[in-house]
């Protein structure tokens, strides 16, 4: 296969990358909704579907724009984050706990396809190709609000995730020990637990 040699040919790459990126997203969504036991979860997977397809459709246009066949190309760093979902699910029961899980799985899809459209797009500019700039920005906006919107909602699922965790803890301790024990052990985690609890959702 030819070298990729200018700056024309390594933004069809990039496109070419987007486009088999998406198209795996609109297989892999519908499933995590499937997965996410949190009703608000399994909305905002939905949504992001039907944006997703949206997207492909922009990818289309790009195509045209630059007077090529929509032909996506492997994209091995997608197939990799779905493929840390599927884990996930597969690893955990129907809980917040694997709710948290998907979200942490998801926001990695949102980087990724945060720094491949936002490099795609200043390609653009620099090809001098506004209209496809626009489309390609018009996506990185999409991306950046459902990142923003997974943020919000991994407040609630981590937390509710947590409490669980809690229980869980309880419960095993329950077995074990006597009840005064058993509180002091309590409280201790709790703090602990809370320290915990503000780290991944407010990362970005
Ligand atoms: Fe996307």
């Amino acid at each position: 296969m030819p070298k990729v040699s200018t700056m024309d040919q390594l933004f069809l790459e990039e496109i070419r990358d987007l486009y088999d990126a998406e198209k795996q997203l609109t297989k892999a969504l519908p499933k995590m909704a499937k997965a996410a036991t949190s009703e608000d979860l399994k909305a905002a997977f939905q949504e992001h579907l039907e944006q997703t397809q949206g997207q492909v459709q922009r990818l289309e246009q790009v195509f045209e724009l630059i007077g090529e066949k929509a032909r996506g190309k492997k994209c091995a760093a997608m197939a990799g984050l779905i493929q840390e979902s599927t884990e996930i699910v597969s690893e955990t029961d129907d809980s917040p706990v694997r709710d948290a899980g998907l979200i942490a799985a998801a926001q990695k899809v949102e980087h990724y396809e945060i720094s491949g459209y936002g490099s795609a797009r200043t390609h653009a500019e620099l090809l001098g190709n506004d209209e496809a700039a626009r489309l390609l920005e018009e996506t990185l906006n999409e991306e950046k609000e459902t990142d923003q919107k997974l943020n919000e909602l991994a407040q609630t699922v981590n937390m509710e995730a947590d409490e669980e965790s809690e229980d869980m803890e309880m419960d095993d301790e329950e077995e074990e020990t006597a009840a005064p024990a058993r509180a002091s052990a309590r409280s201790g985690s709790k703090s602990a637990a809370k320290t915990k609890s503000a780290g991944s959702s407010r990362n970005s």
